[in-house]
């Protein structure tokens, strides 16, 4: 998929919230091996380098765009490679993954795939957006649904693969994970009006969208979907409530 850095980072501060609480889920060690699975521009990577004492941290993402912008913080202890979550490699202390997994499907084989790359010990923190039955959402899908975007899309829409909380939780505890925790919360984001939704998912959701749909049918797809936005959401500033799953679990030890 084609990244845009800039336009994902007109949001980055209400991005860091849901980090600091993923962040609380880990048990912090000291000399852990990091893998930042799904690193985008690698500043959560730094951040985590940071916090884990004597840690060294591996950010790993399938963008070129957003790797090229990682690069810059490479340090002794931040490393960042190309790869995709498809072809992982080795076994790690922690493997951390941030607003990623939702891009990829078939969670109950995913999770326990990623989980065989956790050394026994180690763990497991991920969050995921779990927000796909708000309009920011299904407008998307709705507009996606009408002409002239249906046949340029060929009928094609996108679902999201992020699954019920309670579905995580019996994954990882069928992958003989010690000790689990699986939370989902709302974030909240204030927003001069529902339309402005269309600035946050433009960098998000939208992107798979622009990529098949051809370029001047681009502005009268957005201005579509900020209509069908401020048709499903209250007139004025709104609250845009943002719902995200948090887990995190400690794989047994040998
Ligand atoms: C929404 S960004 C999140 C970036 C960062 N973790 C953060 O929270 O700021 C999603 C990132 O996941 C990466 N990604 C999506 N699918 C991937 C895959 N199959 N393998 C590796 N990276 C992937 C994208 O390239 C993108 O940089």
């Amino acid at each position: 998929m084609s990244w845009n850095p800039e336009q994902y980072h007109k949001f980055k501060a209400d991005r860091l919230a849901p980090f600091n609480d993923l962040f609380s889920l880990i048990k912090v060690r000291e000399g852990l091996s990091v893998l930042d699975l799904g690193c985008g521009t690698g500043e959560l990577a730094v951040v985590l380098s940071e916090k884990l004492p004597m840690s060294r941290v591996t950010g790993v993402d399938s963008s070129p765009q957003m790797l090229e912008k990682a690069m810059a913080h490479s340090s002794g202890r931040v490393e960042f490679k190309l790869g995709d979550v498809a072809s992982l490699s080795g076994e790690w202390d922690l493997i951390f993954s941030h607003a990623v997994l939702h891009w990829i499907e078939d969670h109950p084989a995913l999770i326990p795939c990623i989980l065989e790359h956790v050394k026994p010990g180690g763990q497991l923190a991920v969050q995921v957006p779990s927000n796909h039955y708000h309009p920011s959402h299904t407008c998307i899908i709705a507009a996606a649904s009408e002409e002239p975007f249906k046949a340029a899309l060929g009928g094609w829409v996108r679902h999201s693969p992020v699954l019920e909380i309670d579905q995580y939780a019996r994954i990882l505890h069928g992958c003989g994970t010690t000790e689990f925790t699986v939370m989902e919360k709302v974030y909240p984001t204030y927003l001069p009006e529902a339309g402005a939704i269309a600035e946050w998912t433009k960098g998000t959701t939208l992107v798979p969208y622009f990529e098949r749909l051809p370029l001047e049918l681009h502005e009268q797809f957005v201005e579509r979907y900020r209509e069908l936005l401020r048709e499903a959401l209250p007139r004025g500033p709104i609250l845009f409530t943002f719902r995200r799953i948090l887990f995190a679990a400690l794989k047994q030890a040998e």
